[in-house]
């Protein structure tokens, strides 16, 4: 056996009372993709967050080509050759596409960068990731999909041998999941190595030459890709039989309408949409980055205005000016991106939860108090959430754990109608499965509608009664679940 080029021994990570990782040992070979996969919480990131300096263990140690190597900053963790695309967006929002890559990417030392050369190579990974991002845009106008192909380019324009993807492929659509996956396919084969993380199975079944599974900071096995079926993997993440499935298929609704959208226009972004949601129905919404998916959401939300058509509420023609006008109409939108649109960093799990809802909560402060906890916490137990104490800071919980407080906060409130941007992105197969109980469960009981908006058509079978699949800022078609197919779906979504 060849030296690995990369081994981590025995690694632990406490975070105060948790123990994110207990003892894991990984290895990685030369031109090998090695997927680490886990339950929201397993530990994947930390050890991954670990390997590129950005956290230091707390025991254990580090090796490249068999020689120990101590990281104390993700500089050093660069010069000896491995870079990151981490799992949340952290790019310069102001900067451009070029400029943030070339920020991560700078080639040799830091008085002698090769600045021609190093904007070339940029340029090239950028292509090969997506033909349609100008590296001249400014990042903060590209979508959440742009922006995490354009991190996994910083990552790659670098002469790292080492490169880690901590879900890359979170949002995007089946397109540009294909592109991404031929293309670290390649950087493989040029004798590159990965560290590959994902809650797409699939993808780690067909991208991997091994894959380790954590559960509870625990290594607790390694599966070949012939062994990794999707059963034996969600048995190991869970250390459980599985308990996963599609919902069952309810019949066609008959019910009132709740939201009428007839022929709602903003150029440029979508055109001429026109779509009914009943009561207690799910509506999903699928179609390519550059659907006009999400720009067809904040419209309805009132973060910006129509140019044309019409929206009706429960029977009302609406036009909000604002979020705040929608959420009291009683129409919510829960953003894609959490971390610049969903979450207070600087307060509690607790706090962030319940903040839009604070009002319901009225009556003597410490009872107040009490009671948003309580249902913060029956929320977060039904969602499968691993948390430590609801007062610790939102950023102390794993990316998937973030989301499903999102989900809960958004779930406390009385709406009419929740619009969810790809919900359950970065959450793992079980809790999905949990969350879309969850759902199902509060349009029976509440009566509530939803909108799903989703990139994984697997998903919106799932869960949705009808899909609305859109193409280039327009409805191409909405079918009833018991005729779609993924295939028919593509069909429409590629018109
Ligand atoms: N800064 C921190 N402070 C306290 N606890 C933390 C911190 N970072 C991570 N943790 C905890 O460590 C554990 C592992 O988190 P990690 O982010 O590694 O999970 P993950 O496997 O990447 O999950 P996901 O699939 O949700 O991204 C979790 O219980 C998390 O709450
Ligand atoms: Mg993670």
């Amino acid at each position: 056996m060849p030296t690995p080029v990369f081994e981590a021994r025995a690694v632990s990570k406490a975070f105060g009372p948790v123990r994110a990782l207990s003892d894991v040992t990984v290895t990685l070979n030369r031109g090998e993709v090695h997927s680490i996969i886990g339950e929201n919480g397993a530990g994947k990131s930390t050890l991954m967050n670990i390997i590129c300096g950005r956290l230091q263990p707390t025991s254990g140690q580090l090796f490249i080509d068999g020689t120990p190597v101590h990281f104390h900053n993700p500089k050093d963790a660069q010069r000896q050759g491995i870079a990151i695309a981490p799992q949340e967006i952290s790019l310069v929002p102001d900067l451009t596409v070029y400029e943030n890559i070339m920020l991560g990417a700078q080639r040799s030392g830091f008085l002698s960068i090769d600045w021609a050369r190093t904007r070339d190579e940029a340029t090239r990974h950028l292509h090969e990731v997506d033909k349609s991002i100008d590296p001249r845009a400014k990042v903060s106008g590209l979508s959440k999909a742009q922006q995490q192909l354009v991190q996994i380019a910083r990552a790659a324009a670098t002469e790292a041998r080492i490169l880690i993807f901590d879900e890359p492929t979170a949002t995007l659509t089946y397109r540009e999941e294909e592109v991404l996956l031929a293309y670290i396919e390649n950087l493989a084969r040029e004798g590159r190595s990965a560290f590959y993380i994902s809650h797409r199975l699939d993808e780690v079944r067909r991208l991997s030459h091994r894959i380790t599974v954590l559960r509870d900071g625990v290594h607790v096995g390694e599966l070949s890709p012939d062994e990794a079926s999707r059963d034996a993997m969600v048995r190991l993440m869970a250390g459980r039989p599985p308990k996963v499935g599609a919902q069952d298929i309810r019949p066609v609704s008959t019910a009132a309408p709740i939201l009428e959208v007839q022929g709602l226009t903003r150029a440029g972004e979508f055109e001429d949409v026109s779509f009914t949601l009943r009561k207690g129905e799910i509506l999903g919404v699928s179609g390519l980055i550059g659907a006009g998916r999400t720009e067809m959401a904040k419209c309805l939300f009132g973060v910006t205005r129509a140019q044309s058509g019409k929206i009706r509420l429960d029977g009302q023609e609406v036009a909000f000016s604002g979020p705040y006008q929608a959420i009291n109409a009683g129409l919510i939108y829960l953003p894609e991106e959490r971390k610049q649109e969903g979450i207070f960093p600087l307060l509690s799990i607790a706090e962030n939860t319940a903040l839009p809802t604070i009002d319901r909560f009225s009556g003597l402060l410490h009872l107040r108090n009490r009671d948003m906890m309580a249902e913060v916490a029956r929320l977060a137990d039904q969602m499968k959430a691993k948390f430590n104490a609801l007062k610790d800071p939102i950023t102390s919980l794993s990316g998937g754990n973030q989301q499903k407080f999102i989900i809960a906060r958004w779930l406390m409130r009385d709406a009419k109608v929740l619009v969810m941007d790809e919900p359950t992105r970065g959450i793992d197969v079980n809790a999905k499965f949990e969350i879309q109980s969850v759902l199902r469960k509060l349009t029976e009981e509440r009566g509530l509608s939803i909108i799903v908006i989703s990139s994984e058509m697997e998903e919106l079978l799932d869960v949705a009664d009808r899909i609305l699949v859109m193409h280039e800022g327009r409805v191409k078609g909405v079918v009833d679940r018991r005729d779609a197919t993924q295939e028919g779906l593509l069909q429409l979504a590629m018109a």
